[in-house]
């Protein structure tokens, strides 16, 4: 399964989901791969300040990236896409290789709007490959304030699916990246941990649950 966090608006979170997520899966016996497509190499940077990080990090920012990507990923159980901001071409080659693509957005109007570039690019692609699966998760949320509910009104107008699981601004998320740990190392903010056990979870259950069904779609097409 090849999921990406993908918008094209810089800083929210895109890079903390990617690295958290990689390391659940990859502790929980899977073999991972994460693709740092961002030409800044956040990802990359954050793999070099460790000696092991469970999971293989490789760096590919290209904007025809997508099928050599869908080939390092036929050797891996999950492949994590780390996407960059204000590149639409390399964005587009990830929305083209993942089986789901998760939008992260923060609770303020301008990183919805920006992440209409990545709306259509769903969009579009989705018109020839009918199993790609996109959800927004709310991120950097803080507290349970009316503009982190807000947001949820304002994208139920895509049509596309909120992960229930939102991601808090929480001091851990930051500090942990930075010192090139999780936030499962990082002093175990347990509030933390839960919230990416949380999205990890439904977006795994979503892509089981969509990819079995449309599998199951095709075959009533094709049976009648
Ligand atoms: N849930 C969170 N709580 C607190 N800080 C966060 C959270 N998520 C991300 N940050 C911080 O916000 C900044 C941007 O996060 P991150 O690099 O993950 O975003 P990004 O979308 O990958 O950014 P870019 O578009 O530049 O690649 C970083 O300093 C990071 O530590
Ligand atoms: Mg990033």
């Amino acid at each position: 399964m090849i999921i990406s966090f993908i918008n094209q608006k810089g800083g929210v979170g895109k890079t903390t989901l990617s690295i958290n997520t990689a390391s659940l899966l990859s502790q929980s016996g899977h073999k991972v791969l994460l693709i740092d497509a961002d030409k800044q190499g956040s990802a990359t940077t954050w793999a070099s300040l460790r000696d092991d990080t469970g999971f293989q990090v490789v760096s590919m920012a290209r904007e025809n990236m997508a099928k050599d990507a869908l080939f390092l990923a036929s050797e891996y159980d999950y492949t994590i896409i780390d996407a960059p901001p204000h590149a639409e071409g390399v964005s587009r080659s990830c929305v083209i290789a993942s089986d789901i693509v998760v939008i992260p957005i923060e609770p303020s109007g301008l990183s919805t709007w920006a992440s209409d570039i990545t709306i259509q690019q769903v969009q579009q692609a989705m018109e020839y490959k009918e199993t790609l699966k996109c959800g927004f998760v709310v991120s950097r949320k803080i507290g349970n304030t009316v503009i982190g509910r807000e947001v949820r009104n304002m994208v139920e107008d895509t049509g596309i699916r909120i992960f229930n699981a939102d991601i808090q601004n929480r001091v851990a998320y930051a500090e942990s990246i930075t010192m090139g740990q999780t936030i499962f190392e990082w002093e175990q903010d347990k509030n933390a941990i839960q919230e990416i056990e949380n999205l990890t979870k439904e977006i795994i259950y979503y892509g089981k649950k969509e990819l079995s069904e449309s599998t199951k779609a095709s075959k009533s097409r094709i049976t009648g």
